[in-house]
């Protein structure tokens, strides 16, 4: 199955309100944000778009566009491609595609049988099968808890580390098995696994300190009135968008003058914005994304 972009043209909208503008999309995916964002610039405009993923790399290498570029890299390393105050615009739209979830080979899936891999990029770092061989269980409570909210986490946690001390957990299935068996409440709605596999996917790929380093850099290659578009799927991600663009509080002595907008550095032109009851029908995934938007001062 392709992968279905979600919030499309509610965020290409914001994004692009300049046909010669430059703009980046750090989660290329399979390109669904970036050809309608190319379909609306003139031949000043650019685009240049990122993904860790080597397949969707390869994808965005089919583009053949002048005023298109695709870089194969984590989005923490826009500075490397940009100077400060030199783009209009920039999108991202975190978490998986559907493209990683259909692929067993690539471990993402609780109900489909492959390696227990994970990586985005797995042509770098270790895969979760590796790191779980001798992983502190401490660490993985924490992974849990911080990246799931996973509260049966230390459960999940002394299983996992039953099972590995008879054999290595090496494949999807058998670390779903693991959690469905020993998981308390049953017949859930969701899989018992959904929210330790979101954890330990954020965690193998490093995924919100990432994010967090790449907005760092974002805010200083936007040009004035430049605009930052993120959806996110789950609390953590927003949780982190909301508190990078939240004015700082500083606290000054009464009598000292201050006009608290100098410290604003970003405005807010759109918060939390939902997907149409349209587009949850024939997307579910749509279901938890949240869009911002905000704009440089
Ligand atoms: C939700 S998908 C994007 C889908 C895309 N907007 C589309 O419509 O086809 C997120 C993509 O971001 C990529 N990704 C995740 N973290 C990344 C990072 N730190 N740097 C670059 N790409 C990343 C993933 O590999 C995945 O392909």
């Amino acid at each position: 199955m392709l992968h279905f972009p979600v919030l499309l043209e509610e965020s290409v909208d914001f994004l692009v309100n300049d046909m010669n503008g430059h703009y980046i999309d750090c989660t290329f995916g399979r390109g669904g944000h970036s050809n309608l964002i190319l379909s609306r610039l003139g031949k000043k405009g650019s685009l240049s778009s990122f993904d860790k993923d080597p397949f969707a790399f390869k994808y965005g290498q089919s583009i053949k566009k002048d005023n298109f570029k695709i870089y194969h890299d984590s989005f923490q390393n826009l500075s490397k491609y940009f100077k400060n105050n030199s783009i209009d615009g920039i999108l991202y739209d975190l978490g998986t595609c559907s493209t990683h979830l259909d692929d067993a080979e690539r471990g993402f899936s609780f109900n489909k049988d492959g390696p227990l891999d994970m990586r985005f990029n797995n042509q770098k770092g270790i895969p979760l099968y590796e790191w779980l061989k001798d992983a502190d269980v401490k660490e993985i409570i924490k992974i849990l808890y911080k990246y799931g909210n996973e509260k049966h986490a230390k459960l999940i946690s002394n299983a996992i580390d039953i099972t590995r001390k008879k054999r290595p957990i090496l494949r999807t299935i058998e670390l779903s098995n693991i959690i469905k068996d020993i998981y308390p409440e049953k017949n859930t709605k969701v899989h018992p696994a959904t929210k330790s596999f979101q954890a330990f996917r954020i965690f193998i790929n490093n995924e919100l300190e990432e994010f967090r380093s790449s907005l760092d850099v974002a805010k200083k290659i936007l040009k004035k009135n430049g605009l930052i578009v993120t959806i996110a799927f789950h609390s953590i991600e927003d949780n982190i968008i909301k508190n990078f663009f939240r004015p700082e509080k500083k606290v000054f002595p009464k009598d000292i003058p201050l006009n608290n907008e100098e410290h604003r550095k970003f405005k807010c032109l759109a918060k939390k914005i939902r997907a149409s009851e349209y587009e949850i029908n024939i997307n579910n995934r749509s279901r938890s994304a949240v869009m911002r938007v905000f704009q440089k001062l």
